[in-house]
C-alpha cells in the first residue's frame, strides 16, 4: 500500500484521532508536514481529522488503525507507516490506556493494557521504525507525564509505564545517536479524562488546579508547541524531556 510522494516530511502519531493526538496532528500539518493518523476505536474522529486535512492540503492524510497491545498490529502498523508517504520523519509516540489501579487489586490483564499500550507499543513501534527515521535524519518525540517522576496515588501501573517511556525516552536517545534524536514532552494538566465528568471528578480537578502555580488547565497548543519543537527544531537536544505543567511538579 503505496500512498502519494509528495515531498513533504512525514509524521506517525499514534492515538491521533482526538484530544492531545489531534492537537498535534493539526500542528505538524501547518508547519507543512504529511500526517499518518493512527488510531484504535476512534476510527470515525481519525477520517474525519484526515478529511479535515485533506481538504486543507491534498494528499497530506491517511488514517492507521491498530491496537498497540497486539505485537501483529504494531508489526503491521510499522510496516505501512513508512510506505504512507514514502518516508518517515517523526515518529509521536502518543496513545495511551489511562485508568486507575489500585494496589492490590490490579490484574494481569491491567497490566498489559496499560504497559502495552503506553510503553511496549511505543518501544516495538520505536525499533521497527529506527531503520527509516535514521535515513531522514528523523526524531522520535514520547508523550510522557508528570506522574513518571512522582507517581499519581491509585495509579500504579500508568505511573509505572511512564516511568518506563522516560527511561526508554533516555536509553533510544543512545541507542539511535547520532542519526534520531529521542526526546519526550511531560505534561500536566491539561485535558481530563474523558470519563471524568460527575460532581467528585470536578473536584478533584479542582484540587489538582488549586495546586498549579500558573492556576489553570494547560491548552493542547502548548503540548503540539512543544512536541514540535522537540522534532523539528531542537537539533542538539537529545534524551531530553520538557514539562508542560504550569509548574505543577513543584508543588505535588
Ligand atoms: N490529557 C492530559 O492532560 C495529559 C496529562 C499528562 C499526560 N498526558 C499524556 O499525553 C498523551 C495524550 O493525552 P490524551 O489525554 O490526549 O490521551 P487519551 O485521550 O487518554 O488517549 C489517546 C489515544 O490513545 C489511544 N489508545 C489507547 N489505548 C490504545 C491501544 N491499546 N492501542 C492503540 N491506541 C490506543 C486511543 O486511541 P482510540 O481512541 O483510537 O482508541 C486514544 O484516543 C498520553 O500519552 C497521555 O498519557 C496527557
Amino acid at each position: 500500500m503505496s500512498g502519494p510522494v509528495t515531498g513533504c516530511p512525514a509524521v506517525l502519531i499514534t492515538g491521533a484521532a482526538k484530544r492531545l493526538g489531534a492537537a498535534m496532528a493539526l500542528e505538524f500539518h501547518r508547519q507543512g508536514y504529511d500526517l499518518i493518523i493512527h488510531c484504535n476505536d476512534s476510527l470515525q474522529e481519525a477520517g474525519q481529522l484526515a478529511g479535515q486535512l485533506n481538504h486543507r492540503r491534498r494528499n497530506s492524510a491517511m488514517v492507521l488503525q491498530a491496537d498497540l497491545t497486539r505485537e501483529q498490529e504494531v508489526a503491521t502498523l510499522a510496516r505501512q507507516a513508512p510506505l504512507a508517504f514514502g518516508r518517515l520523519d517523526v515518529l509521536v509516540n502518543n496513545a495511551s490506556a489511562f485508568y486507575p489501579t489500585p494496589f492490590g487489586q490490579v490484574s494481569g490483564h491491567d497490566w498489559d493494557a496499560l504497559v502495552d499500550s503506553n510503553l511496549r507499543g511505543a518501544f516495538f513501534l520505536s525499533q521497527s521504525l529506527a531503520g527509516c527515521l535514521s535515513q531522514r535524519q528523523g526524531a522520535i518525540v514520547n508523550l510522557l507525564d508528570i506522574y513518571a517522576e512522582h507517581p499519581l496515588k491509585n495509579y500504579p501501573v500508568y505511573s509505572i509505564a511512564k516511568a518506563g517511556l522516560a527511561a526508554m525516552t533516555r536509553a533510544l536517545a543512545v541507542e539511535l545517536a547520532p542519526q534520531v534524536r529521542v526526546n519526550g514532552v511531560a505534561p500536566g494538566a491539561i485535558l481530563w479524562p474523558e470519563h471524568e465528568q460527575d460532581a467528585s471528578a470536578i473536584a478533584a480537578h479542582q484540587a489538582i488546579l488549586d495546586k498549579v502555580p500558573l492556576g489553570t488547565t494547560g491548552s493542547p497548543g502548548d503540548i503540539a508547541a512543544a512536541a514540535f519543537f522537540l522534532a523539528a527544531r531542537a537539533t542538539y537536544m537529545t534524551g531530553e524531556v520538557i514539562r508542560v505543567d504550569g509548574g505543577r511538579r513543584l508543588n505535588l
